[in-house]
């Protein structure tokens, strides 16, 4: 494979690593302050699929020996913080923070297949988009739009989030 090729292969697999980490650590914020109310069923289950996701690219990380970002550590805090911030906002406002952070991991799943020709990492990527956009539609279902503050609580999470994939794709 080509310097090129193999670094863009380094870079996808390290970030959508912190990314599915990422994902784990918001789920688990939520669950912890939800873990009495009826949505913590729909969160258990899309924390369950987060949970594939990352093993696969745990084992991505070692068969391609690619370095993890070294920023797993804050990605946890913030990951955690957010979780449970949204949580203690509502339901809703949980809710909104995983439509918000699925939209922004949906259209970077559908950039990185569009460039990939690494058939089995392709494949696997473009189921993952497409459970991450189902629960990007379990979040709408569960009134994710009629959080208070919707707009301005989905861009900023939009935001971050941009940022983590930006600075996981670095370092
Ligand atoms: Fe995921
Ligand atoms: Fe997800």
């Amino acid at each position: 494979m080509d310097k090129l090729k193999e670094d863009f292969l380094q870079q996808a697999i390290r970030v959508n690593h912190a990314g599915e980490y990422g994902a784990i650590c918001i789920y688990s914020g939520q669950k912890f302050v939800l873990k009495n109310k009826p949505i913590i069923n729909e969160i258990i289950k899309m924390e369950q699929q987060e949970k594939k996701h990352l093993d696969y690219f745990n084992h991505k990380i070692r068969e391609h020996k690619v370095r993890p970002t070294v920023l797993l550590p804050v990605w946890y805090v913030l990951g955690t913080s957010l979780g449970i911030a949204t949580a203690i906002m509502g339901g809703k406002a949980a809710m909104a923070c995983t439509a918000a952070i699925e939209e922004v991991i949906g259209e970077h799943y559908k950039e990185q297949i569009s460039q990939l020709d690494d058939g089995e990492l392709k494949e696997n990527i473009s189921k993952f988009c497409d459970e991450e956009l189902e629960h990007k539609e379990i979040a709408i279902e569960h009134e994710a739009e009629n959080a208070l503050g919707y707009h301005i609580l989905s861009s900023i999470i939009k935001t971050g989030c941009k940022t983590a994939i930006y600075l996981s794709k670095l370092i």
